[in-house]
């Protein structure tokens, strides 16, 4: 018997759960920094309404409908197609995401370590690019690290879906959110926060070009978990009376507000700190660099708060990280479970392993492997962008024509309506996105970034 969540609100948090993660905390300030504050993130909650949240409900109708993995989804809906390469593409797309995302979550704990520690006391702000090249470089530390967090991600993935992911997912997400919030109310009310926050509030269009609406469009897909068969996995585990078009707009609002608040927290502390956030100052190292120096030179005369907020944060960013890798580590884990057979403990022990593996090259690459670059990239680099530039949109894309044009209309509309029992609206809106929008949409983004226009 497949297992089932427990209830909705263990399907909404779950799902929330796999959503939040790095991609709000630290690759949302990231792409906001580089393509200009608010004028990307309005283009980026376009993204995730229009394109997101309908590829989302695509993805709950086929996992809810098939009752199977990614892979078996659609060898289960589409008997003797093709169709399976898309979830076959999705476990890949798992193991690459998997690989370098585990490299960060790493960084996290190294990072709660040295603030409980209380070792950026003191610290300058010449210090912490120091500290942080020193470590990343480190041939060995973030690899102990690294290992460390995919264990915590096998640990709760062996537990099953119910004991496993839905119970972590109910106690780490409203922890979750307090500590976000607070942080929140602290950042702006710091002295100089102002320019933080009008550099979120105020848009500059005249930034606005093809690449930025790629990466809005790639970070929404990688935000919401899109593209490769994580929600459609969790959707397999919803049951019967879940209301998926109500669960998705959850998700997409709470995986938003998240970003935002992330924003809020580190825009307006940078700027309380004196950084330029139209430099480069802003860049890959915010979360590690930037940060950590903002919160000891924001209380520099209050030493306790430094240390709390410190810890409070990278803390916070844990959380959210493993909530992402639970889902991550469950795609792969429950198709070679129920594909090839393997007991669920044995399934998720090759993932691991394997992510462990991908993870150390991944990891190196900040380090000895350094000058091994393909197209110019690191493979850290390289891993990140083809999955969420890559991958992940035409995972989307296939997704969207497979329940727009594929699959039949009576079925769609059974599950989004619960065959009948819940009142849905704007199926034909949904249809039509999913027929022509975001197909045409991603693809366009796309051409145009191959220079193909
Ligand atoms: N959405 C997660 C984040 O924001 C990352 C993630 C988890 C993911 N599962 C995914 C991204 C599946 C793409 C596909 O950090």
């Amino acid at each position: 018997m497949r297992e089932n969540f427990g209830s909705k609100l263990g399907a909404v948090l779950a799902a929330a759960g796999s959503a939040v993660g790095l991609g709000n905390i630290w690759r949302f300030p990231i792409e906001t920094g580089r393509n200009g504050g608010a004028a990307f993130i309005l283009i980026y909650i376009g993204c995730i309404f229009l394109i997101g949240l309908p590829v989302m409900l695509s993805e709950f109708v086929i996992g809810r409908s098939s009752q199977a993995n990614t892979a078996g989804a659609y060898r289960k809906l589409a008997p003797g197609t093709q169709w399976k390469w898309v979830g076959r593409l999705g476990v890949f797309t798992g193991f690459v995401i998997m690989s370098y995302y585990v490299v960060v979550a790493g960084w996290t704990i190294q990072y709660a370590w040295l603030a409980l520690t209380n070792q950026f006391a003191g610290k300058t702000a010449e210090d912490f690019p120091v500290i942080f090249s020193q470590f990343a470089s480190n041939p060995w530390q973030p690899i102990v690290c690294l290992v460390i967090f995919v264990w915590l991600t096998h640990y709760v993935v062996v537990k099953g879906v119910t004991r496993g992911i839905e119970r972590w997912s109910k106690v780490l997400m409203p922890m979750l959110f307090i500590l976000v919030m607070g942080l929140v109310i602290g950042a702006v009310s710091m002295p100089g926060a102002k320019d933080g926050i009008t550099f979120l509030l105020q848009p500059d269009f005249s930034k606005v070009n093809g690449p930025v609406v790629l990466n809005a469009m790639g970070q929404a897909f990688y935000s919401l978990s899109l593209g490769m068969g994580a929600l459609c996995t969790y959707a397999s585990y919803f049951n019967r009376q879940t209301n998926l078009a109500r669960t998705a707009l959850n998700v997409c609002v709470i995986d938003t507000v998240i970003a935002l608040m992330a924003g809020f927290i580190i825009f307006p502390a940078a700027s309380a700190a004196g950084y330029h956030l139209q430099s480069g100052d802003i860049g890959a190292s915010l979360l590690f660099i930037t940060l950590p120096n903002v919160f000891q030179q924001a209380f520099a005369h209050l030493p306790l708060l430094s240390y709390v907020f410190s810890l409070l944060f990278y803390l916070l960013v844990i959380l959210a990280a493993l909530t992402s890798t639970i889902s991550l580590h469950e795609v792969v884990t429950s198709y070679m479970t129920e594909e090839f057979g393997f007991r669920r403990s044995r399934a998720a022990l090759v993932e691991t392993v394997t992510c462990m593996l991908l993870g150390c090259i991944c990891s190196l690459s900040f380090g000895p492997l350094q000058h091994l670059k393909l197209a110019g990239m690191t493979i850290f680099d390289l891993f990140d962008w083809t999955s969420s530039n890559l991958l992940l949109p035409i995972g989307g894309m296939f997704i969207s024509i497979f329940v727009g044009w594929y699959l039949k209309r009576e079925l769609v509309r059974g599950e989004l309506t619960n065959n009948g029992t819940l009142r849905v609206r704007g199926l034909r809106v949904l249809i039509f996105i999913l027929r022509f929008v975001a197909p045409l949409a991603i693809l366009g983004i796309f051409l145009n970034q191959l220079h193909l226009f």
